[in-house]
This record gives C-alpha cells, structure tokens and sequence, in this order.
C-alpha cells in the first residue's frame, strides 16, 4: 500500500478553527454553467468532514487561466452555487476580486462553526502563480489550519497549493488528494500484476516521461490515439497526413527498444480508421498495417488518421483480459466525433468487464469514460489532468511536498 507520509485532515483538531482548504474548483463551463462538477462532488468528503465537526471552512480555488486579473467569466460564483447545492451547511461566496480583503476578514469574522465560505479565484490576484509572498500571507491571514485537497493542482507551484503552507501553522492534506495517492502510487509503485498502461492522446510529446516511467514499471504497454502514428512513421511506415512529431522519431524508437530490454510487451495498432477529410459523417475506412512490410501500402498520402481499427480494438481487449491493474490515460482516436469514437470505446468496455484495478488517469480519458457511460465501473477516476500526468512521470507534487510530514 502507498503510504502518504502527511498530516491528514483526521489529524486536525479544526473545531471553532477558519480552516482554509485549497480544492480544485476548475469545472467545465460553458456560458456561465457548469458542465460537468465532478471536482466539486470530489472535494465534499473533506468539506463535509470539516463543517461536520464545527470548522470554519474557507474554501479557495483558482478558475481557469486569467491572464491579466479579474475576469466576470472566472469568477467561481457558479462553483459557489453548486456547492451549496450539494451541503447542508450554509455557503457564502465573497465576491472579492482581490481574494483576500477587508470584506473577506469581515465575513470570516463572522463565520459561525460549520459554515462555509467560498473566496473569489485565486488567479484574480497575479502574485498566486508566481508564489509570490504577499499573497501567501494574506491567504495565511484568515487560517488557523490549511488542507491541501486540490489534487488536480497539486502540480501547480502556487500561492494557494505551496506558498500559503509556509504561513499557516498547521498543514494536512484532505481525503481526495489521499485517495488519488493511493491508487495512482499503488498502480505505479506495488502494482497487482499483470500490470497494463493504455497511453492515447494527440501527442508523444506530452507523454514523454510517461512512457519512459511506465516502461520502467508496467508488464504491457498499449499505445493508441494520435501518437500512434509517429510509432508508425519511425518504423517505417507511410502515415499520410496523420499526426506526425518528426523530432520525437528517435524517441520513439527509443521506448521501442527500452520495452523490448525491460521485457515489457509493447503494443501498437495493428489496423487504423483513416479518411480522407476530417468530420463528421465523412467517408472513412480501415487500412491494415502491414506487420511484416513496413514498405508495403498502409495510409495513402492522402488520408490521415483518426481511431483504431476493429482487429487493434480485438487485440488490445485481448491484452486486457487477465490484467489486475491497468492505467489509462489519453484517447485511442477522436472521441468526440461518433465515428472516431470506437477505439475508445472498446477501450472503455474493456476496462469495464475485467476484474482488476483501472484507473482513469483525468482529462481527456476521463471525459471519455463517462461521457460513454463507464464511469461508475472504473476503480478510480482521476480529477486531475496534468497532475496525474506528473505522477506517472514519478515526479513530486509540490503542493504534496509542501503539506507537513506526520
Ligand atoms: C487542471 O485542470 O488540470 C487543473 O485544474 C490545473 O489547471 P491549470 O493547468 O490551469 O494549472
């Protein structure tokens, strides 16, 4: 089991105390609504833990990516909402584009023991992610206690995820950042094998020190998704218009070669959908890719890209059946659109009828697994993007390293 050597917020003793908890409030919005609030659902044990026994809780998140201060579109009003739709404890969102302010103090002053109050995006204050003292401390100045439960941010070297902590007397981290250890840590460090890693996504190079982390550790490694295709070009093959990184060839033959020294069954497509224009209802068809020719037909020069094929879909089930734990991150094909979505699908089900541990490593794939019904089946769903991406890679999380040591 992967122990995670922090106070925990069971630690605390936080009756009658403001305890500030960074969660991870940056939810999906499309004008002004929330698309999917699975972040805010996240954080609720922990809030709920916290009013339950009569803290303070003061709640902060930052709302995507505001460039020069407030911005009406980020205000985390509509997370406010929400989350007092989901508690029975008392919700009051401070609208204060400064975050921390007099009308802020005031309120928290006011608090009685088990309410709630939601500060405004931390990102409306420049200094939060340049860590920068002055915000720290004013985050500081309204806690007796900080929990650290945003672990989608937790990648993040912020004010509000790092800097506060040096401020604040007493640090834990909060159930959710506790649960994401633990199953990412234990699929990666003390995996019940067969162990199996699906990387998909746009791109190699966001997955470099993934593969190469995973290869180290895995027993198979099942790639799809648009990288795929540089695979493809870097052995050979012709891949038309498709996704190519052409300075990541060398890498890739790279982690073909690590696999093979370590082992490790390294699994590419073995047929692909292919069109010739991109959309939706568009012609499209399967090519096979020749196993033993690289130099025989498989993409034309015309045709790109955009799933796995049915006998890669077969395969890699195939591959998944006797796995105890797998880890999933990035789409096989482009989801989104109906006709591309059937790598990630079978993917998806696949997951979804063995008897192991699966795990959805956030973003795309995680957006995949429940917009196609499976969610509920997965062992574990990452609420963090690019966090759980740099605990695959087996980097630290500052705003883990930050919180104190039990
Ligand atoms: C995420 O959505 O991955 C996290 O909330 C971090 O957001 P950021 O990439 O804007 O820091």
């Amino acid at each position: 089991m992967a122990e995670l050597n922090k106070v925990s917020v069971d630690d605390l003793k936080v009756t009658g105390k403001r305890v500030l908890v960074r969660v991870d409030f940056n939810v999906p919005m499309k004008d002004g609504v929330i698309t999917n609030d699975n972040r805010i659902q996240a954080a609720l044990p922990t809030i709920n833990k916290l009013t339950s026994e009569g803290a303070k809780v003061i709640l902060c998140s930052h709302l995507g990516k505001p460039k020069n201060g407030p911005e009406e579109k980020f205000s985390l009003k509509a997370a406010a909402a929400r989350l007092g739709e989901l508690v029975s404890a008392k919700v009051t969102f401070v609208p204060s584009d400064v975050v921390v302010d007099d009308t802020v103090k005031a309120a928290v002053d006011k608090m009685q023991n088990g309410e709630i109050i939601v500060l405004e995006n931390t990102r409306f204050r420049k200094e939060e992610t340049k860590n920068i003292e002055s915000f720290s401390k004013d985050l500081a100045s309204i806690a007796d206690a900080f929990v650290m439960d945003a672990f989608g941010s937790a990648h993040r070297a912020h004010c509000s995820t790092v800097g506060v902590t040096e401020f604040v007397k007493e640090t834990a981290v909060g159930y959710l950042m506790q649960k994401e250890i633990k199953f990412l840590g234990n699929a990666v460090e003390n995996p019940v094998r067969p162990f199996v890693a699906i990387l998909g996504g746009a791109k190699v190079a966001d997955k470099l020190n993934v593969i190469s982390n995973l290869l180290e550790k895995c027993d198979t490694l099942i790639i799809g998704g648009g990288m795929a295709y540089t695979f493809f070009k870097a052995l050979g093959y012709n891949i038309g218009k498709s996704l190519l990184e052409e300075d990541k060839m060398e890498y890739a033959l790279e982690m073909i070669k690590k696999a093979e020294e370590k082992g490790v069954k390294f699994l590419l497509p073995i047929d692909t959908v292919v069109a010739k224009d991109f959309g939706a209802g568009k012609p499209h068809h399967t090519v096979e890719r020749p196993l033993d020719d690289p130099s025989k037909p498989f993409i034309s020069d015309d045709e790109e890209g955009f799933d796995i094929g049915e006998k890669t879909r077969a395969l890699y089930a195939e591959a998944l059946k006797d796995a105890k734990t797998v880890v999933w991150n990035g789409p096989m094909g482009v989801f989104e659109i109906p006709d591309y979505a059937e790598g990630t699908k079978a993917v998806a089900e696949a997951l979804a009828n063995i008897d192991a541990t699966t795990i959805i490593g956030g973003g795309d794939s995680a957006a995949a697994v429940n917009q196609m019904g499976y969610g509920d089946k997965m062992s574990h769903i990452s609420t963090g993007g690019g966090a759980s991406l740099e605990f695959l890679e087996g980097k630290a999380l500052p705003g883990v390293e930050a919180v104190q040591d039990k």
